[in-house]
């Protein structure tokens, strides 16, 4: 196992967070790999800049913990766009032993809708790298 796989290992394996691949994101990706992809994008990224990468890996792998189809309201209040940061905070901390700075990244990955910014470095660039892999995403879906 290399060590992105070791930093998120217990939470590819959590049964409640593999649920995530039952949803589809954007496009054809679901959840899950969507959340794998930022994960691991974000791992390199802060590695290279030599920041938390164990914090903002496990926060990625966690950001879209929502756990329902979006595109379907039910009766959920809110959009979807601005709470699901905060229900995903929720759901992941009832199964993970998060820190401060990975419930912040989580619940404001959304930034900049969520309007207060992300309190960390990390959080720019989880926020930033969440928009990237969904453009990924649209573009593989556009041009396959
Ligand atoms: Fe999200
Ligand atoms: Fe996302």
């Amino acid at each position: 196992m290399n060590e992105f796989e070791t930093i998120i290992n217990d939470i590819i394996n959590n049964k409640t967070v593999l649920e995530m691949k039952k949803y589809r994101q954007h496009f054809s990706t679901d959840c899950f790999n969507h959340c794998y992809d930022v994960a691991y994008n974000c791992y390199k990224a802060a590695k290279k800049l030599k920041l938390d990468y164990v914090s903002i890996t496990r926060a990625a792998m966690l950001h879209d913990l929502f756990l329902y189809d979006w595109r379907i309201k039910g009766d959920r209040k809110g959009l979807h766009a601005f709470t699901h940061g905060k229900c995903a905070c929720d759901n992941a901390s009832k199964l993970f032993d998060l820190n401060e700075k990975e419930m912040d990244m989580i619940k404001k990955h959304m930034w900049p809708l969520t309007i207060i910014p992300p309190k960390s470095i990390e959080g720019f660039i989880l926020t930033g790298m969440d928009k990237y892999c969904a453009s990924k995403e649209m573009l593989k879906y556009v041009f396959r």
